[in-house]
């Protein structure tokens, strides 16, 4: 559930009708619920709880959405922190999540960024390879701070869904094998400044069936029992986040209280543990939306509708790049709309020269004209959080709604703001 929804006529974040938001702000525009992002984290903290697993540490993975604001809304709410680079623990530090509900993962870190995490006191750095583990316990010796680390392992099953977010293969990036966690997480406990305490799992994002990580889980466990039987102490298990949201023709993603009950039950008898997720998408992609205005419609002779916008990949990025579908609703539907009126087929584009700026092809749309606003539902995840500037378009804003207020927390910058970035290269003043 979420709380975008028709009041009075017109699409609303929560109390704030989004033409309110646009006037104010300008479009394109990202505006998210503060409702949403609190229900979706309260949903699976309550599912996880209610199913038995005690304390979860639940770190929101902050590449989902990393504005401070929201990082802050859901800190309030008790949500930790999963980061991949140290602008991500400095936001997370920023938005006041506390250092210990914070997991540092990512398959490259620098040893600038490792140094950071240590200085800062990090729960946890999930290690994906050897070089990475001997990296961080020179470092945790030199600044004489030990991390706490966990071993990601990649337990090649396969995920589902689009082949460039799916990461639980042997053949992905991500991650070392079973057997190879067993002898890393033996050799870590010997080493001086990387103290295993725990494993790691993360299989992929946007899953909707919970047959492979029930697949995953399982090997989790049997690792975790290994180890445990080789006198080793295993104080947690990470089970990384992949919980997919509902993008309107998309597969259903499970219930969060089936999933929580699926892993009571994959981790019966395991004895103390503490469990960490760290969800993104299912906390933050129907918390958000990006309202756009139709610049004009581009008809042609032979029959196609171009119905042009004034966002663009750059605002947007999943549909060119994953081929993503996201619901597009009018902002100020017409009486006649909701009546079932005769529906439009367009192809929604942004203004980019190139065709990948393409948002969707032949999408029944109730009829616009130049001037009206759209809602792509479902951007909460991943929409803000990949938004460029291509094309020397202005970085999109975010708004933040809270019941009947709402607040800029990223404006749109200024053509100066962004020429000032740069500087001339001396031999050519
Ligand atoms: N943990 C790790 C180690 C991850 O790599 C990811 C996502 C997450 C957690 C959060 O996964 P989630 O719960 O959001 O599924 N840009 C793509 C999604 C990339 C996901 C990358 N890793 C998209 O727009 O679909």
């Amino acid at each position: 559930m979420n709380h975008f929804e028709l009041k009075g006529g017109e699409l609303a974040c929560e109390d704030v009708a989004l033409s309110t938001i646009a006037a104010a702000v300008g479009t394109p525009v990202y505006v998210y619920s503060s409702a949403t992002l609190v229900r979706h984290f309260t949903v699976l903290r309550d599912a996880l709880t209610g199913a038995g697993l005690k304390d979860p540490l639940i770190a929101f993975a902050v590449k989902a959405n990393p504005n401070v604001a929201v990082l802050r809304t859901l800190a309030q709410a008790g949500a930790g922190a999963d980061v991949v680079s140290e602008g991500e623990i400095r936001r997370a530090l920023a938005a006041g999540v506390p250092p210990e509900r914070i997991v540092f993962s990512g398959v490259g870190k620098s040893a600038g960024e490792i140094e950071f995490a240590l200085k800062a006191g990090v729960a946890e750095i999930n290690l994906e390879s050897e070089p990475e583990l001997d990296l961080v316990s020179a470092i945790g010796q030199r600044l004489g701070k030990r991390a706490a680390v966990a071993i990601r392992v990649n337990p090649d099953v396969e995920a589902g869904g689009h082949a460039k977010i799916s990461t639980g293969k042997a053949e992905n990036k991500f991650g070392v094998s079973l057997a190879e966690a067993e002898r890393l997480y033996a050799k870590a406990s010997n080493l001086p400044g990387a103290p295993p305490v725990g494993v790691a799992c993360h299989i992929g994002s946007q899953i909707t069936d919970l047959a492979p990580m029930e697949a995953a889980f399982a090997k989790m466990r049997a690792l975790v029992e290994r180890l445990r039987g080789e006198g080793l102490s295993v104080e947690r298990l990470d089970l990384g986040g992949g919980l997919g949201a509902p993008y309107f023709n998309a597969p259903t993603p499970p219930d969060p209280a089936d999933y929580a009950a699926m892993i009571a039950r994959t981790m019966k008898g395991l004895g103390d543990i503490q469990f960490a997720f760290e969800p993104g998408r299912m906390i933050a992609a129907n918390a958000g939306v990006l309202v756009s205005r139709v610049q004009h419609i581009h008809e042609r002779p032979e029959g196609r509708k171009f119905l042009v916008l004034d966002a663009a990949m750059n605002d947007l990025l999943r549909p060119a790049m994953y081929d993503a579908y996201h619901d597009i609703r009018p902002v100020n539907p017409r009486p006649s709309d909701e009546k079932g009126g005769e529906p439009v087929v367009y192809d929604v584009v942004g203004p980019i020269c190139e065709t990948g700026d393409t948002f969707t092809r032949d999408r029944a749309l109730p009829p616009l004209k130049a001037g009206d606003l759209v809602a792509f539902m479902t951007a909460g995840a991943y929409g803000a959080a990949m938004s460029s500037e291509y094309n020397s378009r202005l970085l999109v804003p975010e708004v933040l709604v809270k019941g009947d207020q709402y607040a800029v927390i990223r404006p749109r910058p200024t053509y100066d703001d962004m020429l000032a970035r740069e500087a001339n290269a001396p031999w050519l003043s």
